[in-house]
Protein backbone atom coordinates (compact mmCIF):
# COMPACT_ATOMS: atom_id res chain seq x y z
CA UNK A 1 0.00 0.00 0.00
CA UNK A 2 2.84 2.21 -0.53
CA UNK A 3 1.68 3.65 -3.92
CA UNK A 4 -0.87 6.32 -5.20
CA UNK A 5 -2.06 5.78 -8.62
CA UNK A 6 -4.16 8.88 -9.84
CA UNK A 7 -6.11 8.66 -13.05
CA UNK A 8 -5.58 12.06 -14.06
CA UNK A 9 -7.61 14.94 -16.46
CA UNK A 10 -9.90 15.88 -13.99
CA UNK A 11 -10.87 19.44 -12.79
CA UNK A 12 -11.17 19.50 -9.35
CA UNK A 13 -14.36 21.07 -7.78
CA UNK A 14 -15.99 21.41 -4.41
CA UNK A 15 -14.56 22.10 -0.56
CA UNK A 16 -12.89 20.76 1.37
CA UNK A 17 -11.35 21.33 5.45
CA UNK A 18 -8.05 22.27 6.03
CA UNK A 19 -6.28 20.16 8.92
CA UNK A 20 -4.24 21.44 11.73
CA UNK A 21 -0.23 22.63 11.22
CA UNK A 22 2.04 20.12 10.96
CA UNK A 23 4.98 22.30 11.95
CA UNK A 24 3.47 24.05 14.81
CA UNK A 25 2.14 20.43 16.24
CA UNK A 26 5.80 19.19 16.06
CA UNK A 27 6.74 22.43 17.77
CA UNK A 28 4.52 22.59 20.31
CA UNK A 29 4.40 18.52 21.07
CA UNK A 30 8.12 19.59 22.22
CA UNK A 31 7.35 22.72 23.72
CA UNK A 32 5.05 20.77 26.28
CA UNK A 33 8.25 19.57 28.02
CA UNK A 34 8.43 23.31 29.39
CA UNK A 35 4.83 22.45 31.27
CA UNK A 36 4.60 21.51 35.06
CA UNK A 37 0.34 20.39 34.03
CA UNK A 38 -0.93 18.56 31.42
CA UNK A 39 -1.82 19.92 28.42
CA UNK A 40 -4.70 19.60 26.18
CA UNK A 41 -3.82 20.53 22.36
CA UNK A 42 -6.58 20.80 19.35
CA UNK A 43 -6.66 20.68 15.77
CA UNK A 44 -3.88 18.49 16.05
CA UNK A 45 -3.31 16.50 12.59
CA UNK A 46 -3.11 12.65 12.91
CA UNK A 47 -0.09 12.56 10.23
CA UNK A 48 2.80 10.11 10.60
CA UNK A 49 4.86 13.20 12.17
CA UNK A 50 2.72 13.59 14.54
CA UNK A 51 2.64 10.37 15.70
CA UNK A 52 6.55 9.90 15.91
CA UNK A 53 6.67 12.76 17.54
CA UNK A 54 4.71 11.45 19.78
CA UNK A 55 6.39 8.77 19.89
CA UNK A 56 9.74 9.80 20.62
CA UNK A 57 8.28 12.47 23.97
CA UNK A 58 6.44 9.07 25.17
CA UNK A 59 10.18 7.58 24.80
CA UNK A 60 11.20 10.80 27.34
CA UNK A 61 8.32 9.98 29.90
CA UNK A 62 5.58 12.20 28.65
CA UNK A 63 2.21 10.44 28.42
CA UNK A 64 -0.08 11.33 24.94
CA UNK A 65 -3.44 9.85 24.62
CA UNK A 66 -6.10 10.95 21.49
CA UNK A 67 -9.08 12.53 23.05
CA UNK A 68 -10.86 12.11 19.64
CA UNK A 69 -9.25 12.31 16.00
CA UNK A 70 -8.17 15.85 16.11
CA UNK A 71 -7.16 16.42 20.08
CA UNK A 72 -4.11 15.50 22.00
CA UNK A 73 -3.85 15.01 25.73
CA UNK A 74 -0.38 15.43 27.44
CA UNK A 75 1.10 14.70 30.27
CA UNK A 76 4.45 16.12 30.05
CA UNK A 77 7.34 14.35 32.84
CA UNK A 78 8.34 15.43 35.92
CA UNK A 79 11.70 14.47 35.06
CA UNK A 80 13.31 12.80 32.00
CA UNK A 81 16.69 10.53 32.35
CA UNK A 82 17.00 8.60 29.19
CA UNK A 83 17.63 10.15 25.36
CA UNK A 84 15.09 10.50 22.54
CA UNK A 85 16.14 6.91 20.77
CA UNK A 86 18.28 7.37 17.29
CA UNK A 87 16.06 4.68 15.37
CA UNK A 88 12.95 7.38 16.57
CA UNK A 89 15.17 10.82 15.85
CA UNK A 90 16.58 9.89 12.74
CA UNK A 91 12.73 9.39 11.70
CA UNK A 92 12.18 12.86 12.54
CA UNK A 93 14.74 15.80 12.06
CA UNK A 94 11.92 18.54 14.19
CA UNK A 95 12.95 16.38 17.39
CA UNK A 96 15.83 19.03 17.74
CA UNK A 97 13.15 20.94 19.03
CA UNK A 98 13.29 18.96 21.86
CA UNK A 99 17.26 20.85 22.91
CA UNK A 100 15.22 24.19 24.42
CA UNK A 101 12.56 22.56 26.15
CA UNK A 102 14.11 20.19 27.76
CA UNK A 103 17.86 22.07 28.54
CA UNK A 104 15.53 24.65 30.08
CA UNK A 105 13.12 22.71 32.11
CA UNK A 106 15.49 19.73 33.49
CA UNK A 107 18.87 21.10 33.09
CA UNK A 108 20.75 18.25 30.89
CA UNK A 109 19.56 16.47 27.54
CA UNK A 110 20.72 13.75 25.28
CA UNK A 111 19.01 13.53 21.70
CA UNK A 112 20.74 11.80 18.59
CA UNK A 113 21.86 14.65 16.26
CA UNK A 114 18.83 14.01 13.32
CA UNK A 115 20.92 13.46 9.81
CA UNK A 116 20.56 15.74 6.96
CA UNK A 117 17.29 14.76 4.58
CA UNK A 118 16.97 14.50 1.01
CA UNK A 119 16.23 18.65 0.38
CA UNK A 120 19.93 20.01 2.04
CA UNK A 121 22.51 19.27 4.46
CA UNK A 122 20.35 20.98 7.52
CA UNK A 123 22.83 21.69 10.00
CA UNK A 124 22.47 23.00 13.40
CA UNK A 125 24.75 25.42 14.14
CA UNK A 126 22.68 28.73 15.13
CA UNK A 127 20.33 26.15 17.32
CA UNK A 128 23.62 25.82 19.00
CA UNK A 129 25.21 29.75 19.07
CA UNK A 130 21.43 30.16 20.14
CA UNK A 131 21.48 27.54 23.11
CA UNK A 132 25.07 28.20 24.36
CA UNK A 133 24.48 32.03 24.32
CA UNK A 134 22.16 31.19 26.67
CA UNK A 135 24.73 29.45 28.92
CA UNK A 136 24.03 25.40 28.02
CA UNK A 137 27.22 23.46 27.38
CA UNK A 138 26.39 21.52 24.68
CA UNK A 139 28.87 18.48 22.64
CA UNK A 140 28.39 16.24 20.10
CA UNK A 141 29.32 12.62 21.25
CA UNK A 142 29.10 9.27 19.18
CA UNK A 143 26.19 10.95 17.17
CA UNK A 144 24.11 12.40 19.85
CA UNK A 145 23.89 15.98 21.05
CA UNK A 146 24.50 16.12 24.81
CA UNK A 147 23.35 19.55 26.40
CA UNK A 148 23.80 20.44 29.78
CA UNK A 149 23.54 23.67 32.37
CA UNK A 150 25.29 24.83 35.47
CA UNK A 151 21.83 26.03 37.41
CA UNK A 152 19.91 27.91 35.12
CA UNK A 153 20.10 29.21 31.46
CA UNK A 154 20.79 32.94 31.61
CA UNK A 155 18.83 35.37 29.42
CA UNK A 156 21.04 36.93 26.14
CA UNK A 157 21.20 38.73 23.29
CA UNK A 158 20.85 36.75 20.09
CA UNK A 159 21.86 37.74 16.79
CA UNK A 160 20.55 34.94 14.08
CA UNK A 161 22.73 34.74 10.93
CA UNK A 162 19.90 33.27 9.25
CA UNK A 163 16.07 33.62 10.15
CA UNK A 164 16.13 29.64 10.80
CA UNK A 165 12.89 28.52 11.65
CA UNK A 166 13.68 25.69 14.08
CA UNK A 167 16.62 27.77 15.64
CA UNK A 168 13.93 30.53 16.63
CA UNK A 169 12.10 28.45 18.10
CA UNK A 170 14.68 26.12 20.51
CA UNK A 171 15.84 29.62 21.38
CA UNK A 172 12.39 30.88 22.49
CA UNK A 173 11.49 27.89 23.92
CA UNK A 174 15.11 27.61 26.36
CA UNK A 175 14.14 31.56 27.10
CA UNK A 176 10.88 30.83 28.55
CA UNK A 177 12.58 29.51 31.50
CA UNK A 178 16.06 31.12 31.52
CA UNK A 179 16.48 33.98 34.40
CA UNK A 180 16.38 37.27 32.87
CA UNK A 181 15.66 38.81 29.13
CA UNK A 182 16.11 37.04 26.27
CA UNK A 183 16.27 38.64 22.77
CA UNK A 184 16.11 36.80 19.39
CA UNK A 185 17.25 39.20 16.82
CA UNK A 186 16.73 38.29 12.69
CA UNK A 187 14.25 35.80 14.22
CA UNK A 188 11.81 33.87 11.79
CA UNK A 189 8.76 35.26 11.34
CA UNK A 190 6.70 32.23 10.40
CA UNK A 191 3.11 31.93 11.40
CA UNK A 192 4.27 28.45 13.01
CA UNK A 193 6.65 30.89 15.29
CA UNK A 194 3.57 33.07 16.16
CA UNK A 195 1.57 30.27 16.81
CA UNK A 196 4.06 28.33 19.07
CA UNK A 197 4.83 31.68 20.87
CA UNK A 198 0.51 32.34 21.72
CA UNK A 199 1.03 28.56 23.06
CA UNK A 200 3.87 29.13 25.29
CA UNK A 201 1.93 32.51 26.36
CA UNK A 202 -0.78 30.19 26.95
CA UNK A 203 1.58 27.93 29.26
CA UNK A 204 2.45 31.43 31.70
CA UNK A 205 5.21 32.77 29.57
CA UNK A 206 6.20 36.06 28.62
CA UNK A 207 6.72 36.14 24.78
CA UNK A 208 6.65 39.22 22.77
CA UNK A 209 7.38 40.31 19.27
CA UNK A 210 6.75 36.86 17.61
CA UNK A 211 5.99 37.42 13.96
CA UNK A 212 8.48 40.81 14.20
CA UNK A 213 12.59 40.57 13.20
CA UNK A 214 12.61 40.93 17.10
CA UNK A 215 11.72 38.45 19.90
CA UNK A 216 11.71 39.55 23.13
CA UNK A 217 11.42 36.76 26.04
CA UNK A 218 11.21 37.52 30.02
CA UNK A 219 11.74 34.11 31.42
CA UNK A 220 9.74 32.78 34.79
CA UNK A 221 10.87 29.68 36.86
CA UNK A 222 8.26 27.73 36.39
CA UNK A 223 5.43 27.50 33.42
CA UNK A 224 1.81 26.10 35.31
CA UNK A 225 0.28 24.83 32.03
CA UNK A 226 -2.34 23.39 32.93
CA UNK A 227 -4.53 25.04 29.51
CA UNK A 228 -5.98 23.67 26.35
CA UNK A 229 -4.44 25.17 22.98
CA UNK A 230 -6.07 24.69 19.58
CA UNK A 231 -2.93 24.80 16.86
CA UNK A 232 -3.68 27.40 13.84
CA UNK A 233 -4.78 25.65 10.42
CA UNK A 234 -1.73 24.37 7.85
CA UNK A 235 -0.76 27.03 5.41
CA UNK A 236 1.32 24.44 3.33
CA UNK A 237 -1.69 21.69 3.34
CA UNK A 238 -3.98 24.24 2.17
CA UNK A 239 -1.59 25.76 -0.37
CA UNK A 240 -1.26 22.39 -1.67
CA UNK A 241 -4.94 21.87 -2.58
CA UNK A 242 -5.07 25.66 -4.02
CA UNK A 243 -2.10 24.45 -6.65
CA UNK A 244 -3.59 21.31 -7.57
CA UNK A 245 -6.95 23.49 -7.97
CA UNK A 246 -5.24 26.00 -10.07
CA UNK A 247 -3.39 23.31 -11.96
CA UNK A 248 -6.11 21.25 -12.74
CA UNK A 249 -8.45 24.28 -14.14
CA UNK A 250 -10.78 23.72 -10.54
CA UNK A 251 -12.91 25.44 -9.00
CA UNK A 252 -11.78 24.70 -4.91
CA UNK A 253 -13.32 26.29 -1.93
CA UNK A 254 -11.04 25.63 1.29
CA UNK A 255 -12.66 25.88 5.16
CA UNK A 256 -10.93 26.29 8.26
CA UNK A 257 -7.64 28.28 7.13
CA UNK A 258 -5.86 32.28 7.80
CA UNK A 259 -6.05 33.85 4.53
CA UNK A 260 -3.23 36.40 5.45
CA UNK A 261 -1.15 33.22 5.68
CA UNK A 262 -1.21 32.57 2.16
CA UNK A 263 -0.76 35.81 0.81
CA UNK A 264 2.69 35.19 -0.99
CA UNK A 265 0.99 32.30 -2.33
CA UNK A 266 -2.35 33.80 -3.58
CA UNK A 267 -0.59 36.83 -4.82
CA UNK A 268 1.60 34.50 -7.12
CA UNK A 269 -1.02 32.54 -8.79
CA UNK A 270 -3.56 35.49 -9.30
CA UNK A 271 -0.65 36.74 -10.89
CA UNK A 272 -0.86 33.53 -13.07
CA UNK A 273 -3.84 34.53 -13.98
CA UNK A 274 -5.79 32.35 -11.10
CA UNK A 275 -8.52 34.21 -9.34
CA UNK A 276 -8.53 33.68 -5.81
CA UNK A 277 -11.30 35.17 -3.47
CA UNK A 278 -11.23 35.51 0.12
CA UNK A 279 -13.27 34.76 2.86
CA UNK A 280 -12.86 35.06 6.65
CA UNK A 281 -11.87 31.55 7.31
CA UNK A 282 -12.06 30.64 3.86
CA UNK A 283 -10.10 30.65 0.24
CA UNK A 284 -11.77 29.75 -3.20
CA UNK A 285 -9.33 28.80 -5.77
CA UNK A 286 -10.54 29.23 -9.44
CA UNK A 287 -8.76 28.65 -12.79
CA UNK A 288 -11.32 28.88 -15.69
CA UNK A 289 -9.03 31.02 -18.17
CA UNK A 290 -5.37 30.09 -19.18
CA UNK A 291 -2.82 30.45 -17.49
CA UNK A 292 0.36 32.51 -17.38
CA UNK A 293 4.01 31.85 -16.81
CA UNK A 294 5.65 33.64 -13.67
CA UNK A 295 9.03 33.83 -11.64
CA UNK A 296 9.62 32.33 -7.83
CA UNK A 297 12.31 32.93 -5.62
CA UNK A 298 11.63 31.23 -2.48
CA UNK A 299 12.09 33.34 0.83
CA UNK A 300 11.64 33.16 4.47
CA UNK A 301 8.42 34.24 5.43
CA UNK A 302 6.17 36.49 4.23
CA UNK A 303 8.44 35.68 1.15
CA UNK A 304 7.69 32.85 -0.85
CA UNK A 305 7.20 29.42 1.36
CA UNK A 306 9.66 27.16 0.05
CA UNK A 307 7.54 24.15 1.20
CA UNK A 308 5.44 24.97 -1.72
CA UNK A 309 7.86 25.67 -4.52
CA UNK A 310 8.27 21.85 -5.83
CA UNK A 311 3.93 22.10 -5.88
CA UNK A 312 4.48 25.08 -8.39
CA UNK A 313 7.04 23.34 -10.81
CA UNK A 314 4.47 20.84 -11.28
CA UNK A 315 1.73 23.39 -12.10
CA UNK A 316 3.88 25.37 -14.31
CA UNK A 317 5.15 22.56 -16.44
CA UNK A 318 2.23 23.01 -18.49
CA UNK A 319 1.88 26.38 -18.43
CA UNK A 320 2.89 27.91 -22.26
CA UNK A 321 5.84 30.03 -22.25
CA UNK A 322 8.60 30.15 -19.88
CA UNK A 323 8.32 30.17 -16.07
CA UNK A 324 11.69 30.43 -13.64
CA UNK A 325 12.17 29.49 -9.81
CA UNK A 326 15.21 30.35 -7.40
CA UNK A 327 15.14 27.91 -4.71
CA UNK A 328 17.19 30.69 -1.90
CA UNK A 329 16.40 28.09 1.66
CA UNK A 330 17.68 24.57 0.90
CA UNK A 331 20.71 23.55 -1.21
CA UNK A 332 18.96 19.77 -2.78
CA UNK A 333 15.29 21.00 -3.25
CA UNK A 334 14.75 20.77 -7.31
CA UNK A 335 14.45 16.54 -6.89
CA UNK A 336 11.28 16.44 -8.50
CA UNK A 337 12.10 18.12 -11.46
CA UNK A 338 13.53 14.48 -12.97
CA UNK A 339 10.32 12.87 -12.20
CA UNK A 340 8.42 15.91 -13.72
CA UNK A 341 10.89 15.72 -16.60
CA UNK A 342 9.60 11.75 -17.15
CA UNK A 343 5.95 12.73 -17.31
CA UNK A 344 7.15 15.02 -20.14
CA UNK A 345 7.88 18.40 -18.85
CA UNK A 346 10.43 20.41 -20.03
CA UNK A 347 12.52 21.62 -16.63
CA UNK A 348 16.32 22.84 -16.55
CA UNK A 349 17.64 22.65 -13.17
CA UNK A 350 21.25 24.84 -12.74
CA UNK A 351 21.83 25.20 -9.26
CA UNK A 352 19.68 27.17 -7.19
CA UNK A 353 17.96 27.95 -10.58
CA UNK A 354 15.09 25.60 -12.34
CA UNK A 355 13.59 27.16 -15.95
CA UNK A 356 10.60 25.22 -16.74
CA UNK A 357 9.43 25.34 -20.31
CA UNK A 358 5.41 25.29 -20.63
CA UNK A 359 4.40 21.69 -22.60
CA UNK A 360 1.17 20.98 -23.55
CA UNK A 361 0.28 18.52 -21.10
CA UNK A 362 1.90 15.47 -19.07
CA UNK A 363 1.77 11.71 -19.33
CA UNK A 364 1.39 9.58 -16.48
CA UNK A 365 3.88 7.18 -15.95
CA UNK A 366 5.53 5.67 -12.61
CA UNK A 367 7.48 7.78 -10.65
CA UNK A 368 9.22 7.89 -7.38
CA UNK A 369 8.13 10.62 -4.41
CA UNK A 370 11.95 11.90 -2.77
CA UNK A 371 10.41 14.11 0.09
CA UNK A 372 7.06 15.09 1.48
CA UNK A 373 6.82 17.80 -0.39
CA UNK A 374 8.23 16.44 -3.96
CA UNK A 375 5.45 13.74 -3.10
CA UNK A 376 2.64 16.53 -3.16
CA UNK A 377 4.05 18.13 -6.42
CA UNK A 378 3.80 14.48 -8.02
CA UNK A 379 0.25 14.44 -6.79
CA UNK A 380 -0.54 17.81 -8.60
CA UNK A 381 1.16 16.47 -11.82
CA UNK A 382 -0.69 13.57 -11.68
CA UNK A 383 -4.21 15.21 -11.39
CA UNK A 384 -3.42 16.99 -14.39
CA UNK A 385 -1.91 14.49 -16.19
CA UNK A 386 -3.24 12.27 -19.31
CA UNK A 387 -3.46 8.75 -17.99
CA UNK A 388 -2.56 6.65 -14.95
CA UNK A 389 0.07 8.24 -12.35
CA UNK A 390 1.94 5.83 -10.16
CA UNK A 391 3.16 7.37 -7.27
CA UNK A 392 6.20 5.12 -4.98
CA UNK A 393 7.18 6.01 -1.54
CA UNK A 394 3.53 7.08 -1.00
CA UNK A 395 4.80 6.82 2.63
CA UNK A 396 6.45 10.23 2.43
CA UNK A 397 3.15 12.24 1.30
CA UNK A 398 1.88 10.84 4.60
CA UNK A 399 4.21 12.56 6.96
CA UNK A 400 2.62 15.37 5.99
CA UNK A 401 -0.87 15.51 4.42
CA UNK A 402 -4.06 14.22 7.04
CA UNK A 403 -6.50 11.72 4.41
CA UNK A 404 -5.33 13.36 1.44
CA UNK A 405 -6.78 11.01 -0.99
CA UNK A 406 -10.27 11.45 0.83
CA UNK A 407 -9.98 14.60 0.02
CA UNK A 408 -9.14 14.87 -3.49
CA UNK A 409 -11.89 12.29 -3.64
CA UNK A 410 -14.33 13.98 -2.36
CA UNK A 411 -13.13 16.74 -5.09
CA UNK A 412 -14.05 14.96 -7.63
CA UNK A 413 -10.06 12.61 -8.11
CA UNK A 414 -9.66 9.55 -9.23
CA UNK A 415 -7.64 8.49 -6.84
CA UNK A 416 -6.29 5.18 -4.49
CA UNK A 417 -3.86 3.67 -2.63
CA UNK A 418 -2.24 0.00 -3.85
C1 LIG B 1 11.32 24.35 9.05
O1 LIG B 1 12.50 23.57 8.94
C2 LIG B 1 10.19 23.47 8.51
N1 LIG B 1 10.09 22.25 9.30
C3 LIG B 1 10.46 23.12 7.04
O2 LIG B 1 9.33 22.40 6.56
C4 LIG B 1 10.59 24.43 6.25
O3 LIG B 1 10.91 24.11 4.91
C5 LIG B 1 11.69 25.30 6.85
O4 LIG B 1 11.40 25.54 8.27
C6 LIG B 1 11.82 26.65 6.17
O5 LIG B 1 10.62 27.32 6.20
C7 LIG B 1 9.49 22.30 10.51
O6 LIG B 1 9.05 23.33 10.98
C8 LIG B 1 9.40 21.00 11.25
P1 LIG B 1 15.31 26.42 8.91
P2 LIG B 1 13.86 24.08 9.67
O7 LIG B 1 16.07 26.20 10.14
O8 LIG B 1 13.53 24.72 10.95
C9 LIG B 1 19.72 26.79 7.34
C10 LIG B 1 8.20 20.63 5.47
O9 LIG B 1 8.18 20.21 4.30
N2 LIG B 1 20.12 26.60 8.73
O10 LIG B 1 14.53 27.68 8.74
O11 LIG B 1 14.84 22.97 9.66
C11 LIG B 1 19.22 25.48 6.73
O12 LIG B 1 20.31 24.72 6.25
C12 LIG B 1 9.53 21.03 6.12
O13 LIG B 1 7.18 20.76 6.19
C13 LIG B 1 21.45 26.80 9.10
O14 LIG B 1 22.28 27.15 8.27
O15 LIG B 1 14.32 25.20 8.62
C14 LIG B 1 18.33 25.93 5.61
O16 LIG B 1 19.14 26.20 4.48
C15 LIG B 1 10.70 20.87 5.16
N3 LIG B 1 21.82 26.59 10.39
C16 LIG B 1 17.76 27.25 6.14
O17 LIG B 1 18.58 27.64 7.25
C17 LIG B 1 20.91 26.22 11.36
O18 LIG B 1 21.30 26.07 12.53
C18 LIG B 1 16.33 27.14 6.62
O19 LIG B 1 16.32 26.23 7.68
C19 LIG B 1 19.57 26.01 10.97
C20 LIG B 1 19.19 26.21 9.66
Amino acid sequence: MDKIVIAGGKPLRGRIRISGAKNASLAVLCATFLSRNEIVLENIPEISDVRVMIEIISSLGATANWENSETLRVKPPQKVSTGAPYQLVKQLRASNLLLGPILARFGRVRVALPGGCNIGIRPMDLHFKGLAGLGAELSLEHGCIRGRVKGRLKGARIYLDFPSVGATENIMMAACLAEGQTLIENAAKEPEIVDLANFLNTLGAKVRGAGTDVIKIDGAPILEGGVRYPIIPDRIEAGTFMVASAATGGDVTLENLIPIHLQPLSAKLREANVEVLEGEDTLRVRADKPLRPIDIKTMPYPGFPTDMQSQLMAMLSVVPGTSMIVENIFENRFMVADELKRMGAKIKVEGRMAVIEGVPSLQGTQVKATDLRAGAALIVAGLMASGETEICNAIYIDRGYHKLEEKLMSLGASIWRK
